[in-house]
This record gives C-alpha cells, sequence and structure tokens, in this order.
C-alpha cells in the first residue's frame, strides 16, 4: 500500500522544534495539555498571526483596508488580538457581531454579511449601527421595514453578485445563479431607487470566493472588481464611502500546494488603484480575510489512545477528530480527501518512520485524521499535530456528535 504524501514537517517552519519536541511559542505539547488540563486542543501561536498580518501591509498598498472576517477564528482571545492589527472586523451572525462591538472595533469598520440573516440579526445590526451587506433584495425590503421599528438610520451596503468568478479557488461565491448579494444586472437597477429608501447606502461588498493560491486568479479578479466599481459608482445617486474589494488569499494545505505569494498581488493593486483614482477617488477599499491570517498559527494536537493492527494497516486511535476538526477530515468542502501536514509532535527528530493510518474515536469511516502516512513510529501517550489548523476549527466542527469532550482552545 502506499502512502499519501502531504506537506513534511519540515516545510512548516512556523514552530520550533527543540529536544526532538515540536513548540507553540515555546510550549511542548503535554505541556499545554498540563496547563489546560485537557487532552485535547487547539494552540494558536499569536506571533504567527502578527507575521501574517505584517506580510499583508508589507505587500498590499496601505490605500486598502484589511478587515477581520471572524468567521475564521471567532475564538475571543484571537478576536482581541487582532482588533488593533487590523482595520476592520467582518461578522456573519449576531454572535460574531457581538463579539465585534465588544472589541471596541468603531461600529463603522464593523460589516455583517451573509444569505439568511434573520429579524434579529437585523434588527441588532440596526441598533449597533453595523453595516449590513445585503444579500438580496427581500432582505433590503425587511431591513427597510425592521429599521423603521428602531431610532436608527440602517447602514447598508449592496453586495453583488458579479457575472464574472475567482477562478481556481477552493470555494467560488459568484459568477452564474448565486444565493449570496444581488446580481449586478439587479443592483445597477436598484441603484436608481437607492436615494429614496430609508437606509444610508454605504457602498458595495463584491466578495468572490475563499481559499485561492494563484496570484493570477486574484489579479484577475481584482481588475474585473475594480472595472465593476468604477462602473457601480458612475451608477450611484451619490458617492459612495466604501467598497469591499473582497478576499480569498489561501493557505498550502496539501502536498504540491504552495504559499501565495502577496508581491505581485500588491503590485497589480497598486496599478490598478494608479488606473482607477478618479473614479474610485475618496472612497474607502478593503479586503477581508479570514484563513490568511490565522490558520498557518493554529495546531490541532490530541493524544493516541490506542494501537492496532488490522489487516496490514497499522492503526493509532485518538482521543478526538472529526468531532474537532471536520476541516481535517475532509468533510468541510474536500471533494477527494487529503491530509493536511500531521507529524508526531513529541518525536520530531525520529527516524524510524512508519506507515500509519490516524483516526478518531468517532464510530464513523469518516473519522481519518490522517491516512497513510509515513511519521516516527508512535505509541499510546504520544502527540498527534495537525498543522494549518488556526482557521475552521472547533465551530466548523460537530462537537456533539457521539458526546465526546468538546475540544480546548488556547492562544498564546
Ligand atoms: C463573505 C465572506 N468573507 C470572508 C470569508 C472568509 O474566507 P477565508 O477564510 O477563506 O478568507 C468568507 C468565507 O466563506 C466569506 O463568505
Amino acid at each position: 500500500m502506499s502512502s499519501i504524501s502531504s506537506p513534511r514537517h519540515e516545510q512548516m517552519s512556523q514552530f520550533k522544534v527543540e529536544q526532538g519536541q515540536l513548540l507553540a511559542a515555546g510550549y511542548s505539547m503535554s505541556e499545554i495539555s498540563q496547563l489546560l488540563n485537557r487532552p485535547a486542543f487547539y494552540v494558536y501561536d499569536r506571533s504567527v498571526i502578527n507575521q501574517q498580518v505584517a506580510s499583508f501591509r508589507q505587500h498590499i498598498p496601505a490605500r486598502v483596508k484589511l478587515h477581520y472576517a471572524v468567521k475564521a477564528n471567532p475564538y475571543w482571545p484571537v478576536v482581541e488580538h487582532l482588533k488593533p492589527l487590523v482595520d476592520g472586523f467582518d461578522v456573519a451572525s449576531q454572535k460574531e457581531m457581538l463579539l465585534a462591538l465588544q472589541s471596541g472595533m468603531p461600529v463603522a469598520n464593523i460589516s455583517f454579511a451573509g444569505p439568511g440573516k434573520g429579524d434579529s440579526d437585523i434588527l441588532s445590526a440596526i441598533i449597533a449601527g453595523v453595516t449590513l451587506n445585503v444579500e438580496s433584495l427581500g432582505e433590503l425590503q425587511r431591513i427597510c421595514t425592521l429599521g423603521a421599528q428602531t431610532r436608527n438610520t440602517p447602514q447598508v451596503a449592496l453586495r453583488v453578485n458579479p457575472a464574472f468568478e475567482l477562478k481556481a479557488s477552493g470555494m467560488k461565491m459568484t459568477g452564474g445563479a448565486k444565493p449570496f448579494g444581488i446580481d449586478e444586472e439587479q443592483v445597477l437597477q436598484l441603484l436608481a431607487d437607492i436615494a429614496g429608501m430609508p437606509v444610508k447606502f454605504r457602498g458595495f461588498h463584491i466578495y468572490c470566493g475563499s481559499q485561492n493560491l494563484k496570484p493570477e486568479s486574484l489579479i484577475e479578479a481584482h481588475q474585473h472588481t475594480f472595472a465593476l466599481a468604477a462602473k457601480l459608482v458612475a451608477a450611484c445617486p451619490y458617492r459612495p464611502e466604501m467598497i469591499n474589494l473582497g478576499g480569498g488569499f489561501g493557505i498550502p494545505y496539501f502536498a504540491g500546494e504552495r504559499r501565495l505569494d502577496l508581491a505581485p498581488v500588491g503590485a497589480s493593486l497598486q496599478q490598478l488603484l494608479q488606473q482607477y483614482d478618479t473614479e474610485l477617488a475618496n472612497i474607502e477599499l478593503v479586503i477581508e480575510l479570514g484563513r490568511y491570517l490565522v490558520a498557518e498559527a493554529g495546531l490541532y494536537a490530541c493524544q493516541v489512545v490506542d494501537k492496532k493492527h488490522s489487516r496490514g494497516t497499522t492503526y493509532l486511535v485518538c482521543n478526538g477528530g472529526l468531532n474537532h476538526h471536520l476541516a481535517n477530515s475532509g468533510n468541510f468542502g474536500q471533494v477527494i480527501r487529503k491530509n493536511y501536514p500531521v507529524a508526531i509532535a513529541n518525536r520530531m527528530v525520529q527516524t524510524d518512520l512508519e506507515l500509519v493510518t490516524i483516526v478518531g474515536p468517532l464510530c464513523t469511516p469518516l473519522d481519518i485524521l490522517a491516512d497513510r502516512m509515513n511519521l516516527p513510529q508512535a505509541d499510546v501517550g504520544d502527540w498527534v499535530v495537525v498543522y494549518q489548523s488556526g482557521a475552521y476549527g472547533p465551530t466548523a466542527s460537530p462537537q456533539d456528535f457521539l458526546g465526546h469532550r468538546p475540544v480546548s482552545e488556547i492562544l498564546i
């Protein structure tokens, strides 16, 4: 049986190894486990988050503001840590909105996107003064009606579903029929009426997709986005305050994937800013990112509780799996399951390897942490870690499934 390759831990240079132990912010996995008194956890290293923000600031022109998409990792210490580092927050629910508000982020820099907003979501955003990224004509109607029940004028931006798509994306959210945003053609018609509506129209949200590692695809999408933005601004009854240009910066998860090179993306944005200098003058431009800022800062760690051999396969059975980390199991948007980078955290320099499949404690064949990987020979009590786990972790996982203990988190 051949092994399925994945990026080796040597390529994951964001965490140090000392005396054979993988360290997160200076702590080994068993130390973090003792610190938390928990056998399975996510650890997020704040210095890696800082590096990712710095990389954005280094390459992307300062004219483009950085917003954090809280959905990627809504763990309160992470949100609090990012508050002074970014220019705004994008939220996708009332709960996330409350986190953003309580972080002290100015309300003008918080936007609320996502289809299916309930009346209570809309009302709370209107009361708080948070900008609602409007996903449909019906939602806009409800915003107007609910706004009349409050003392505030609803702040709205129109989320546009353009005709183009973000090529080579993990998730495409525009082009063709989509539940997200209002079709570009309908937006152009709507703009004629927006001045007469009981809302404060702030601008546009043009979000094309997620998890993109190809600079040329992002550059092409930015070219289309700027052209569309200029067309929309020209059709506006008054000058909008802001345009969200989307995001989609990805991180490498799988073998053969390369880190996104932001230099050409930044250079192209600089060129577009010059080209559209007049059309977009005095309008705030925003890029919103989730996983790019936090995913590489996170490790998921769990412990081997059993080692067994079944008809030629060696299994390491751990105390956590899909219930803690659905994305790593391949059941959160992957078409074909691939291994995330995985290591045995307390045997980082051990050279005797063995082919293993690592599984979690759930009675389902979907509960796979690593499929046929060559890893240092491990035993009960050893620490399995999954890299690139700082985004879409606990909150994207079915923690109640089978009722095992929930996973713990720590930012250090
Ligand atoms: C509107 C919007 N903004 C931001 C994001 C965050 O994406 P990512 O974590 O890939 O940056 C998403 C992801 O689905 C999204 O739908």
